[in-house]
């Protein structure tokens, strides 16, 4: 009797040695069996007992080895949802015969964190499940559960945040200088002049462009050919910034200027002091912090949340956007005074379709890369596939045509790309003017003179060659070469 109290007692002070899941599948298995025969059969110790798992935050439900639920506690109603009555006394397999209670039953094992969701509200939920032996033979078995909702929740949390800094800081970009910018057109060739020119001033620059023009490129390399080329070039997606990051991330917070702000922050303006601020999608800043960054251009300054000192930073600005602020603005979208403050200089890319004389150069810089990359050795392009290129209306522009050359390199078991290398990504809808079948001429005869050159080559016996094919003489064809900005 005495023997049987002691057992008990220390079976209660191993559960609440805490880590409760593990010390109730204590490996001496038949000692645990023997305290919850007792815990069925003597009125005081099951009484402490029960009390015990009424307190534990697992829930625990146990049945005898019929499947006879016999006790549920208070934690299992809780997470689960799952009301005591209608558990105990019913049989686990006709209430829940998929439950790791039930298979814990079947298999006559223990089952060890198994994830699974409560079904009536729907939580996430560890079980662990153990078979109980006496002498041998199972006597019943229990299962611990854990509510675990919190901890995806946060965990989702932090990943969204982390997603988001990571969107926000595109920390590892590469270093683009000018030279990496692909094309002889005159129409990118006149914008690199302009951005160029004024790379080394400090006047802040706006940046517009279709998607994948190259706004990304052209930030960088005025970043590197000006006087800040020693100091942080930081880009910040203002289409990535959550409103409640928005103004901490920016300015930074002082330690405990509200909740969560358990340290001191330093915003990125004060990184990037001294350096260039390249705020990407501007046309996507929610209106509080334009006027915000509106008050920082005029000033200079800025004050940290919760702070009251104002810190002098001297940044400087590049923004970019796909958008048309001016209508933006005329909406009432978008700050006017902001507008007109960060328009000092606009640089405007044209989209791939302004420029198709540039298809062949980017096709060829991009099979090189990718060649290098995949460790291919493309030579070139079949002209009916060039064909296609040109005729394509290329609404993701450069970043796209980079992508179609990518697949095609990396699927091609030629050396030459063929039509049928292009067939997945370019489908036949895309083609521009297709709803009329008409190609402007000056096009058509950019696209005949491209297609002289890939065929002979281009040199000067492959553009004589060239010049008499298409029925002009060499000077035209220089001429030509030179107005369309290909030579
Ligand atoms: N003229 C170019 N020469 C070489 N590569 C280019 C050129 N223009 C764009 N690219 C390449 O195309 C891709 C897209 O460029 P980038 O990210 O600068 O475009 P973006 O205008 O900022 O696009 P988005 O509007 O989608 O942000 C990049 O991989 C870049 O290297
Ligand atoms: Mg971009």
């Amino acid at each position: 009797m005495r023997g049987d109290h002691l057992n008990n007692i220390d079976l209660v002070s191993s559960l609440i040695k805490e880590d409760s899941i593990s010390s109730i599948f204590h490996p001496d298995s038949s000692r645990l069996s023997k305290d919850l025969i007792l815990f069925y059969k003597k009125s005081k110790e099951t009484k402490l007992l029960e009390a015990l798992l009424e307190c534990i935050p697992e829930g625990v439900e146990i049945s005898d080895e019929s499947g006879k639920i016999l006790y549920v506690n208070e934690s299992f109603e809780k997470i689960t949802g799952i009301k005591k009555d209608s558990r105990i006394s019913k049989n686990i397999y006709e209430v829940n015969p998929k439950s790791i209670l039930a298979r814990t039953l079947r298999e006559r094992k223990i089952i060890n964190d198994r994830l699974t969701t409560a079904p009536d509200i729907n939580r996430e939920v560890v079980a662990n499940g153990s078979p109980i032996f006496f002498d041998n033979k199972m006597i019943g078995a229990i299962i611990l559960i854990k509510d675990i909702s919190q901890i995806i929740h946060l965990a989702k949390k932090l990943n969204q945040t982390t997603h988001y800094l990571n969107e926000m800081y595109n920390r590892n970009s590469e270093h683009y200088k000018f030279t990496d910018i692909i094309g002889g057109s005159s129409s990118i060739q006149n914008v690199i002049q302009l951005a160029k020119k004024v790379a080394p001033m400090d006047s802040t620059v706006l940046i517009e462009g279709e998607n994948g023009t190259g706004k990304e490129l052209f930030a960088h390399s005025i970043h590197e050919s000006s006087l800040r080329i020693d100091k942080p070039f930081f880009r910040v997606n203002c289409a990535a910034i959550p409103e409640h990051l928005l103004e901490s991330e920016f300015f930074g917070h002082e330690k405990g200027s509200f909740t969560g702000a358990s340290n001191k922050k330093v915003g990125i303006f004060e990184l990037a002091n001294g350096g260039t601020l390249f705020l990407d999608e501007i046309g996507d800043m929610p209106i509080l912090l334009q006027s915000k960054l509106l008050r920082v251009l005029q000033e200079g300054e800025i004050r940290r949340v919760g702070g009251s000192k104002t810190i002098k930073v001297d940044v400087r600005i590049i923004t970019a956007t796909n958008r048309n602020l001016k209508e933006m603005v005329s909406k009432g979208r978008f700050r006017e005074d902001l507008y007109y403050r960060i328009n000092v200089i606009t640089i405007r890319i044209p989209s791939l379709k302004e420029r198709v004389e540039d298809i062949l150069e980017l096709t060829d810089f991009f099979i090189r890369k990718y060649n290098k990359k995949f460790r291919k050795m493309i030579l070139g392009i079949e002209p009916k596939a060039f064909e296609k290129l040109s005729e394509h209306s290329w609404p993701g522009n450069v970043r796209e045509l980079e992508n179609v050359i990518e697949y095609a390199v990396l699927t091609s078991d030629t050396e030459i790309l063929g039509l049928e290398h292009f067939a997945a990504k370019i489908p036949a809808k895309n083609i521009a003017n297709n709803r009329t079948g008409i190609i402007p001429l000056v096009e058509m005869e950019r696209l005949h003179i491209h297609k002289a050159l890939k065929l002979y080559g281009n040199t000067l016996k492959g553009k004589k060659q060239a010049a008499q094919a298409l029925g002009i003489s060499l000077a035209t064809l220089y001429n030509k070469l030179k107005n369309n900005g290909i030579g």
